[in-house]
């Protein structure tokens, strides 16, 4: 059967590095308190004037193209996983697009969060699978520096969220049986308040006015302990689904890539699946939670490590806003 396949991967990160004591100068926090609590010693912050999610994507998009051997020109879809596009409208697929001289070629925006990368690889398969496509460039990207409260009040988001931008590409591969083998989507609704930017918003009878600014209705707002509570029991069920969906026990996993939310999250679902520390891939230490972006960063990261060989079982797996979640299996 056709399946899909990553055939390579790239990202970007920007080059401002943001430690937790840089972030202690300017809200009330510190070091021990982050690594204790988040696993994260620093991220990087987007570079202004230099850096966009448009100009990260493209050179994550460009290291993948290369990786996969294949030229610009070959793509016939582009799929683009954020939820901190450089305009308002229209969404960043096209400004990809553009950059990358494929004019003509179709463009995806995905809004789903953390989850952005699976739901957007999910859709990705699917069209190859059907063969209205048959390489398609997926990407991650955002910039969530620039939206995070740095007072005081927003400490618990503003020392998780970061900036940075991964890609893949997936090629249909009708010569053997690696690819994605399943990939499973969820949400629930009820608890899109607990992790949302509320302003702008269309349905307020001015879109943006002095007042949303001052009462910070453009910061980034989580309710860290209820994302928390949901988020290592979706991971579990969504990891699970998809081990149970091929008939595969948590034995024969290779390498869990787990969305880069919380070091403690992915902690507990390493613990709760008995995997070793091999078996799953972190790099939220020096990242931080880039949302859309961790997943195709860490996957680009794996590839060149040498984490992720031929024939290897990988899982991916996400949870976020919406609440969202996702996972995906993957014969490499
Ligand atoms: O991608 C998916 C999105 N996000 C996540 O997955 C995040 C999920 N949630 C979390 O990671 C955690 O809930 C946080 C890291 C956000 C917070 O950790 P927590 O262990 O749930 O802490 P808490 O919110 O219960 O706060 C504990 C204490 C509070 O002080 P009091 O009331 O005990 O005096 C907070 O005010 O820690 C305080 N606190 C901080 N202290 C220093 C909160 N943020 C900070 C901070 N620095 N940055």
């Amino acid at each position: 059967m056709r399946k899909s396949k990553i055939i390579g991967a790239g990202h970007y990160l920007p080059e401002r590095i943001m430690t937790n004591d840089d972030l202690s100068k300017m809200m009330n926090t510190n070091h021990d308190w982050i690594v204790e609590r988040t696993g994260i010693e620093k991220r990087r912050w987007f570079v202004p004037g230099r850096d966009s999610v448009t100009s990260m994507a493209l050179e994550a998009s460009k290291m993948a193209i290369d990786n996969a051997g294949i030229e610009t020109a070959e793509i016939d879809f582009i799929i683009f996983a954020t939820i901190t596009p450089d305009y308002f409208i229209p969404g960043n697929g096209v400004l990809l697009q553009r950059e990358l001289g494929l004019q003509g070629v179709g463009a995806l925006d995905i809004r789903n969060a953390c989850s952005g990368f699976v739901y957007a690889l999910s859709i990705a398969d699917q069209y190859i699978k059907s063969g209205m496509y048959r390489t398609i460039l997926v990407v991650g990207a955002e910039i969530q520096s620039s939206a995070l409260d740095k007072s005081d009040e927003g400490r618990s988001s503003a020392v998780i969220f970061a900036d940075g931008a991964g890609a893949v590409v997936v090629r249909a591969n009708l010569d053997s049986d690696s690819g994605i083998l399943s990939t499973h989507l969820h949400a629930d609704g009820d608890f899109a308040e607990e992790l949302y930017v509320k302003d702008p918003g269309s349905s307020r009878e001015v879109r943006i006015s002095q007042e949303m600014i001052d009462a910070g209705g453009f910061n980034l707002y989580m309710n860290g302990n209820a994302v928390f509570k949901h988020a290592i029991v979706r991971f579990y069920e969504v990891i699970m689904e998809a081990l149970e969906a091929n008939q595969m026990a948590v034995s024969q996993l290779d390498l869990l890539i787990p969305h880069q939310a919380n070091l403690r999250i992915s902690q507990y679902i390493q613990q709760k699946l008995g995997l070793s520390d091999h078996q799953v891939y972190n790099n939220i230490t020096e990242y931080g939670n880039t949302t859309a972006a961790t997943i195709p960063i860490a996957i680009s990261e794996a590839v060149a490590g040498g984490r992720v060989k031929d024939g290897d079982i990988v899982c991916l797996a996400a949870f976020g806003s919406g609440f969202a979640w996702g996972s995906a299996l993957i014969k490499w």
